[in-house]
């Protein structure tokens, strides 16, 4: 290969950058030319193209969102969407691809590869950490340091007025946002639509007798827990308890932006650098991970077709900790 495309799809996430820059500087010192593909699937289809050198991506490092910028693609859901954007690739002399997203832009890679048999790498970029095939994406790691500095400070005014907190956090079908955000932030309690009776659980943690008289509560809700909003879990709650004083706050896309951590730095250097080897390598259709401290690769199919699952213990801790 002597030339490969390289693009950010779906939700950006902080590390996106340092993935970029990891595959652009990869794949130059192996002597190999990348383009970056703009806003993703959709970019392929309206052909936005641009030639990536290493001075490019310098100074990219440390900033959060997508110097390629990114998009949820529509048309590339449909055959016509996608042949338009097969046929930029080839006009492009592009040879090979790599996938910076979530589930979406894995699906899409898997779909485009079985149809035009153009090998694609994907490496795993999305806050919400619920990717099979990796014990972390690149993202999720500032993600849950920037809900923890919001909690600590929503803490301060908890304290000062005795209120219960209920704090929602991103997760859209997945608690680990939730989880790692509830524990580090000393939490009384975290939803999450992995454990089903995890609201009765509260009701009955703050109805035990045992509980100490504590005077306000942070309970982390995650995005996309089954039981309700977080609106109508508050409101539940005020009816079972009246004496307490609850407000609500949906911390929302803050959790997408900032710099990233330099854990997320690492592994974003890591995979970018992982992704594009191995696709010289003449691998495809499948995507990089961390698992275990080992870099990993696993078909696109097994990895959109899998869910990853959340470690029950952090849920069970968080309840422990907070008696
Ligand atoms: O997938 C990452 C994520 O931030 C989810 O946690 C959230 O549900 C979703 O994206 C929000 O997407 P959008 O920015 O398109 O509204």
């Amino acid at each position: 290969m002597k030339k490969i495309g390289v693009f950010t799809s779906g939700g950006d996430s902080p590390g996106m950058n340092a993935c970029i820059r990891a595959v652009v500087r990869s794949a130059g010192f192996l002597g190999v030319e990348v383009i970056g593909i703009k806003r993703g699937y959709q970019g392929m289809i309206d052909g936005e193209f641009v030639n990536l050198e290493n001075k490019d991506v310098a100074n990219i490092i440390q900033n959060g969102g997508t110097i390629l910028k990114t998009a949820r693609c529509q048309a590339f859901l449909t055959p016509e969407g996608r042949k338009i954007a097969y046929d930029n690739i080839v006009k492009q002399g592009i040879e090979g691809l790599v996938c910076i997203g979530g589930n979406g832009t894995y699906t899409g890679a898997g779909i485009f590869n079985k149809e035009f048999n153009i090998p694609s790498i994907g490496a795993p970029g999305t806050i919400d950490n619920d990717l099979y095939g990796t014990d972390y994406t690149i993202g999720f790691d500032t993600a849950v340091n920037t809900a923890l500095a919001a909690i600590d400070k929503i803490r301060d005014t908890a304290d000062a007025h005795n209120r219960v907190f209920f704090i929602e956090v991103m997760g859209r079908d997945s608690g680990f946002i939730a989880l790692n955000s509830a524990l580090s932030g000393g939490a009384e309690g975290v939803l999450v639509p992995e454990i089903l009776g995890d609201y009765d659980s509260l009701m009955v943690h703050f109805s035990n007798k045992t509980r100490r008289n504590k005077e306000f509560s942070i309970i982390v809700v995650a995005e996309g827990e089954t039981h309700g909003s977080t609106f109508e879990l508050a409101d539940k709650f005020k009816k079972q308890f009246i004496n307490c004083d609850v407000r609500v706050s949906i911390l929302g896309h803050i959790q997408r932006g900032g710099s990233p951590t330099a854990n997320d730095r690492i592994l974003a250097s890591q995979l970018g650098n992982a992704a594009v080897e191995n696709l010289l390598a003449g691998k495809t259709n499948m995507c990089v991970g961390v698992v275990n401290h080992e870099i990993v690769l696993t078909n696109f199919d097994e990895a959109v077709n899998n869910k990853k699952n959340i470690d029950k213990n952090l849920w069970h801790l968080v309840n422990i900790l907070s008696y």
